[in-house]
């Protein structure tokens, strides 16, 4: 295996139908033009969904009310069904973040395999090691875990999350624990800041940052890459998303989701260019939504 990326087959990501498109049309611009408060008090009163996700707009709390498209349980034609499939599925950015977090398995999954297929000196006595930083409830690794161990692979996996919210953490010590792979994963509550000191001498195969650069200033943003790259093996990979500039962003704001820096993958690409990172592959989640990079650590 030689592409650090994975080809994640179009038919398993969501798109908007020609119907949706259409619906579209006139809903985004409206959504875009009205107030801040009557955006919330809609979302409010049609779906518990929508009304969970601004209660904690930004926080894992929202993304899992998104990931878990919970939705799909009640029963079709009701006003609630409907709105549910309004904001679930014609507005892009549930669809968007469904489609990084397949995307960033995707990713982690088929460099886990790499390793595993073509391990490196350092494996004959550490496990393979991954790194998730603001991970929140870890769903993405979580699942490759599990499907590793579902498939009867018997390499030892060490995960690492860190994440200043320890409502985060235990969303994904309970997902582990569901999943039956709790004992693969070490919980830490604290500071992306504070990387180094939080994760001790230990060094990454691969390390994840989803969710969390989208507010941070350029500045900051390399400054933890940099920090990222120090722990990462010669060889180690970073999975690292941001948002892009697309058409809801006025809307995204009203609903109260915090401020956040919207950036092309030739930003993404060039602020892993000044981290030090020399071989970077991007995927645009069809939305056009969010880009992930997956970068490559050349340095010893
Ligand atoms: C949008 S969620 C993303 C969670 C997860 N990575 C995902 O993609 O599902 C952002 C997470 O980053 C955490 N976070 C934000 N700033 C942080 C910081 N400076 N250090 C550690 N965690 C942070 C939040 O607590 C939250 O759980």
């Amino acid at each position: 295996m030689t592409n650090i990326a994975p080809i994640v087959p179009s038919d398993k990501l969501e798109k908007h139908s020609i119907l949706t498109l259409g619906i579209r049309i006139f809903t985004v611009p409206i959504l875009n033009m009205l107030p801040g408060s009557f955006i919330k008090k809609i979302m409010r009163r049609s779906s518990r969904d929508a009304s969970d996700v601004i209660a904690s707009s930004g926080s894992t709390q929202s993304l899992e009310v998104m990931y878990k498209r919970s939705f799909q349980k009640s029963s079709k034609w009701t006003l609630k069904y409907m709105a549910n499939t309004f904001w679930h599925t014609v507005v892009s950015q549930p669809k968007a973040l469904r489609n990084r977090l397949k995307i960033t398995k995707s990713a982690i999954d088929h460099n886990v395999l790499s390793i595993i297929s073509n391990p490196s000196e350092q494996h004959a006595t550490n496990p393979i090691r991954i790194l998730s930083i603001a991970g929140g409830s870890s769903r993405s690794t979580i699942q490759v875990v599990a499907d590793l161990k579902n498939n009867g692979v018997t390499h030892e996996i060490e995960v690492f999350t860190i994440d200043k919210d320890q409502a985060a953490l235990d969303i994904g010590k309970q997902l582990a624990m569901d999943a039956g792979v709790s004992s693969n994963f070490n919980w830490i509550c604290g500071n992306a800041n504070r990387v180094g000191t939080l994760i001790h001498d230990k060094r990454f195969d691969i390390i994840e940052i989803v969710g969390l650069i989208d507010y941070f200033d350029d500045e900051r943003t390399i400054r933890l890459m940099k920090v990222a790259r120090d722990v990462l093996y010669k060889g180690g990979i970073i999975v690292a998303a941001n948002v892009m500039p697309n058409s809801e962003v006025p809307f995204v704001h009203k609903m109260g989701w915090p401020k956040m820096i919207y950036r092309t993958h030739k930003d993404l690409e060039m602020l892993l260019e000044k981290s030090g990172f020399t071989k970077t592959e991007i995927i645009t989640e069809p939305l056009k939504v969010h880009c992930i990079a997956i970068a490559k650590n050349e340095c010893s």
